[in-house]
């Protein structure tokens, strides 16, 4: 496949915290990134891949990369499945293996999830070794690799097991993503409009104005999306590498989100709803819950609905999942540990406003009963009616699994 030379080449910043790392993004760059991956004088470069994103786009990238550096390409299934310790140890052996040394750089090329096992490699490798992520997806490029948590799975639940590590840089060449399936690039999309509404409300209108549009995949779409997120992610970021205080609104939907997406998977085995479209629902579920409360007006609920319908989320959710489950899942939701709450409370990120969390600006989470929570899923349709699955006099459905689920 023949290459355009770089025509749109972007040098951003992201500050985290006291820390800090470039943000290079265009359209058709792929010689850039390979000049800039040359600088690092790197003895190997051990790439961390799936086997959908290397089909689609190995024949191309790899012999670039070699070009900046003697490669080790890791390549696994896609999915969730792939985030294991077990995958992360068969990576460190191959690379150890293949005569990476502390001068080595390990990239991720792919989506989140190869992103988070090349970053718990990093950390591990001899202790630490460079990353660099090639993001490959629109939840990668807008949302994972800004991030220092880098994770895998465990037997019971989500990024059990990780570490922080800094990339040296992140390196998007968005012509890239022209192969992603609607459902990836809609996921990237929700967490986008997930942003917007609990960090950045001017993203609103040119979002709906784009959406209005059909499902946009051009690459000034995409260009935009990054610099946008860059900002957004930014301004609740910079004092908060470790996303444990004004950074927790970035979990805006994510505890009713996290728990359907955790359910839907077991139910079916994979994943039938993709991450961001579970974190757009929830972001949903809470605009409601605060609206119960007396928190939101109706307007600001009626924006996250107009944003569900042109994201098409809400046709995408069964109501076929237990509700006992979902609300198990809640119970285990990681940031119990920050509120001190009752068996049947969660803590929730809620907005005031569009881009006002509830709360502490440094703890921006709400404790809100779970029998509120279901009575708003049941208003939406998520999950199925009976045993709300609470602590009391209903209690829980006999013989559920016990969920966990950590960020
Ligand atoms: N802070 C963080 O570290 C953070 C933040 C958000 C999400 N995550 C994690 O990221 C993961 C979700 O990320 P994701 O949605 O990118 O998942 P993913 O990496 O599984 O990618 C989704 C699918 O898209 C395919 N794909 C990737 N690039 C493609 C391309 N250009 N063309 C066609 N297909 C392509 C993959 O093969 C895969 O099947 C989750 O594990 C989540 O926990 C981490």
């Amino acid at each position: 496949m023949s290459r355009p030379a770089s025509s749109q080449w972007t040098e951003g910043r992201f500050d985290i915290g006291e820390m800090s790392f470039p943000y290079y993004f265009g359209s058709h760059c792929l010689d850039r990134v390979v000049a800039e991956l040359a600088q690092y004088d790197a003895d190997l470069l051990v790439v961390v891949t799936d086997d959908t994103v290397a089909r689609l786009h190995g024949d191309v990238v790899f012999p670039a990369l070699a070009a900046a550096a003697p490669l080790h390409v890791f390549s696994r299934p896609p999915g969730e499945g792939m985030k294991t310790i077990g995958t992360v140890q068969d990576c460190l052996d191959a690379a150890v293996a293949a005569g990476s040394t502390r001068r080595s750089v390990v990239v991720s090329f792919g989506g989140g999830v190869p992103g988070n096992v090349a970053g718990t490699v990093a950390g591990l490798l001899y202790r630490g070794v460079r990353l660099v992520h090639l993001p490959t997806t629109t939840v990668a490029a807008t949302d994972s690799v800004l991030s220092l948590k880098q994770a895998v799975n465990g037997q019971s639940g989500k990024n059990h097991f990780g570490l922080y590590r800094r990339p040296e840089a992140v390196y998007v060449d968005v012509a890239l993503l022209r192969t992603l399936p609607d459902r990836e690039l809609r996921s990237g999309l929700c967490e986008f409009a997930k942003n917007a509404l609990a960090i950045h409300p001017a993203l609103l209108a040119p979002l709906r104005e784009r959406l209005r549009a059909g499902m946009p995949r051009e690459p000034e779409m995409l260009l935009w999306m990054i610099e946008a997120s860059l900002a957004a992610k930014h301004a609740v970021m910079r004092q908060d590498a470790y996303e444990q205080s004004t950074g927790l609104v970035l979990e805006y939907g994510h505890t009713v989100g996290h728990a359907v997406e955790l359910c839907a998977a077991r139910r079916r085995g994979v994943p039938s709803i993709a991450h961001g479209e579970a974190i757009a629902l929830g972001a949903l579920v809470a605009a409601r819950v605060s609206a119960v409360l007396g928190h939101l007006d109706k307007e600001a609920v009626g924006v996250h609905e107009e944003l569900l319908g042109l994201l098409g989320v809400r046709e995408r959710v069964s109501a076929d999942l237990p509700r006992a489950e979902i609300l198990a899942a809640l119970r285990k939701d990681s940031k119990r540990g920050y509120l001190d709450l009752g068996a049947d409370e969660a803590a929730f990120v809620l907005l005031r406003a569009l881009g006002q969390p509830l709360g502490d600006r440094d703890r921006p989470l709400m404790p809100v009963p779970l029998g509120l929570v279901a009575e708003v899923l049941d208003e939406l349709g998520i999950g199925k009616r009976g045993a709300l699955g609470l602590s009391g006099a209903d209690g829980d459905e006999p013989g559920h699994p016990e969920v966990e689920e950590f960020n």
